[in-house]
């Protein structure tokens, strides 16, 4: 009798207790639509919290003493921005910013207006902060903007990068994932404003 117990709970722990955690877990983690768009899962949020974790270590390393000002592109950085924010071990500013939708100029044609940036960037170090990185558009207006400001190092932090798009030159320093070219949501990526609350990544179907 005591051996059938023993065999039976020995069985519940390392047979049906693992296939239970696995089957809930697969359950959450499912295929997802967002209006007329569907998605499956693809990077999952503890991957996402690792990598996060590695990037900020590396900064604080290579920043020490250098108090970084980041700027965090918005809308998409800013739970990226929090997370990597928390994570660093030195003394650091943040401060939020945005391109302005596209303007008509009588003499460049269309310019966007970088909005948001109240510090004084001059002798500063500046980490740009980017959730995705598509064909790094956004980061070329971002460049432009700050240049001739008198930053004293410009260097650029991008959680995703989809680097069969990307067509500039600007270097990316730190990239936490390279992606196909494909569209994702997620992690404060979003699909016409939705999304952006998943913790996990999705790719589209
Ligand atoms: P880029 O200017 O083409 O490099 O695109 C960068 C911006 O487009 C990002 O900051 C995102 O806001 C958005 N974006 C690019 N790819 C994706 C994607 O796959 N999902 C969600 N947003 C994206
Ligand atoms: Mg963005």
């Amino acid at each position: 009798m005591n051996y059938r117990l023993d065999n039976d709970l020995v069985r519940f722990i390392f047979y049906y207790l693992p296939h239970y955690y696995i089957f809930t877990d697969l359950k959450s983690f499912g295929k997802m639509k967002i209006l007329d768009l569907d998605f499956r899962p693809y990077i999952r949020e503890k991957e996402i919290q690792h990598t996060v974790k590695k990037l900020s270590k590396k900064l604080s390393r290579e920043y020490t003493d250098l108090n970084p000002l980041f700027l965090v592109i918005l809308n998409g950085a800013f739970i990226f921005a929090a997370d990597l924010f928390r994570e660093l071990k030195i003394t650091a500013e943040v401060s939020f910013i945005k391109l302005s939708s596209y303007q008509e100029t009588t003499t460049s044609g269309r310019v966007r207006e970088l909005i948001g940036l109240n510090n004084s960037i001059f002798n500063r170090n500046l980490i740009i902060l980017e959730d995705i990185i598509d064909t790094g558009l956004t980061l070329q207006h971002t460049m432009d903007a700050l240049q001739d400001l008198g930053a004293a190092s410009i260097e650029v932090v991008t959680l995703f990068m989809k680097p069969d798009s990307y067509k500039k030159r600007i270097e990316v320093k730190y990239i936490g994932f390279e992606i196909p070219n494909d569209f994702v949501v997620g992690y404060g990526m979003d699909y016409q404003g939705y999304g952006r609350n998943l913790k996990d990544v999705y790719i589209q179907k």
